[in-house]
């Protein structure tokens, strides 16, 4: 018998009744700007940066209006000039292109293994090749690289890495958390991510030239002391006048919504694995394939990926079409134009890297993608689970 899931797989993870209570507060006070001209005492902001800062063990934290102004923030406080080549695994979504192209920055795209994350071999060979000096990690629906050896090369290469953790907040490397292998960590509170805010964005760093840069491009006016999870002003003092205003600083509402969700990662994450790893386990097909997971990825994932092997485009399109039509809608990867949330390098017109990356595309034209929403309960992890099998069952008859 057909099944079909009855939930939608777009559904948001709202946030708690104590953030609601926190934005309510907010704005009664009409206090939502994050600087006061009297001071900024209490500010959820700064606060939030404080808190964040000690949940990734690191020194500094600047909040910002989205993952994609992160990355951008966090490449230009790192130094990033236009024209700069920078490295870029080939599996990401367009923000992150987008802020290379903001930057003015050239993009030297490294090919992806068939684990979805950066082939070492070839960031040697493009690095060495393209004198790059900086590499924009970014930890594409949250596949993670063997970060010990992507850190080491940088290190060998001169290279300064910076992370983009949009889809890893909490993810870890050999028990270090994404986001503390380079210069800095960039992170996002898009509604889709770990924490729902919306809109937001996040930079942790230990540097304090780029913390304070990235301060003061954010868009402080003069107000860069209302900071708490920041250098002390002498370091601000080198600055101040080196620094353009790119207004990408993050609303005290954001912040408020979001310091009560910090608590709930822990839960957030063991759930969602435990959902990706049941699903995951049920995708037993002679036409699926699942990235492999070494031991050393303490995966966090809010979506679960898998190969079709063996299928013609046109099955490909009927399996999607099918499982659509019965609750599950997949995302393709293979597809000539970028549909939501997916995209490949050659649908990014605005950068002609005029680079080939042959072997990212082979990966990457059989990739399907489902989102795993937190209300998903087991039965119905199940029920997607056969979605995904009966519809391939349909278009591949024996
Ligand atoms: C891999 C990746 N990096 C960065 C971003 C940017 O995040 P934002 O939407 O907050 O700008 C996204 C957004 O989905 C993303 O998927």
């Amino acid at each position: 018998m057909r099944v079909s899931l009855d939930f939608d797989l777009a559904t948001p993870e709202p946030p708690p009744q104590a953030s609601v209570d926190a934005a309510v507060k907010l704005l009664q006070s009409g206090y939502l700007f994050r600087y006061g001209e009297m001071g900024g005492e209490g500010n959820e902001a700064a606060l939030l940066e404080v808190e964040f800062a000690a949940m990734l063990g690191a020194k500094y934290c600047i909040g910002v209006n989205s993952g994609g102004s992160a990355i951008f923030l966090a490449l230009k406080a790192a130094g990033v000039q236009p024209g700069d080549a920078v490295l870029l695994n080939a599996f990401t979504l367009a923000p992150v292109p987008g802020a290379l192209q903001h930057l003015g920055a050239v993009p030297v795209l490294v090919e992806i293994d068939e684990r979805l994350v950066i082939d070492l071999d070839d960031l040697r060979h493009k690095a060495e090749g393209s004198g790059a000096k900086y590499l924009l990690m970014s930890h594409m629906r949250g596949h993670i690289a063997d970060m010990d050896a992507v850190r080491a090369l940088c290190t060998e290469l001169g290279i300064t890495m910076i992370e983009d953790c949009a889809h890893t907040m909490g993810a870890t490397w050999n028990g270090v958390q994404t986001g503390r292998f380079g210069i800095a960590g960039a992170f996002s509170s898009q509604s889709y991510k770990q924490f729902n805010t919306g809109e937001g964005g996040l930079i942790v760093t230990d540097d304090p030239d780029l913390a304070a840069r990235a301060i003061l491009m954010s868009g402080s006016y003069m107000l860069w002391p209302q900071h708490e999870a920041a250098p002390p002003p002498e370091v601000f003092a080198r600055w101040t006048a080196q620094c353009a205003n790119h207004s990408m600083r993050m609303s005290a509402l954001v912040a408020a919504i979001l310091r009560p969700q910090l608590p709930l990662l822990g839960a957030r994450n063991t759930r969602w694995r435990a959902l990706h790893d049941r699903i995951a386990a049920q995708l037993v097909h002679q036409h699926i394939r699942l990235p492999r997971r070494p031991a050393a990825e303490g995966y966090t994932p809010t979506s679960l990926q898998f190969f079709v092997r063996g299928l013609t485009r046109a099955q490909i399109d009927a399996l999607i079409t099918d499982s659509t039509a019965h609750g599950v809608p997949i995302k393709f990867f293979g597809g000539d134009q970028p549909v939501g949330f997916t995209s490949r390098s050659p649908h990014w017109g605005y950068i002609d890297t005029g680079q080939q990356v042959e072997r990212s595309e082979a990966i990457l034209s059989t990739l399907c993608d489902i989102r795993l929403p937190l209300g998903l309960s087991d039965a119905q992890a199940d029920t997607l689970a056969k979605v995904v099998l009966q519809s391939l069952q349909k278009v591949t008859p024996a």
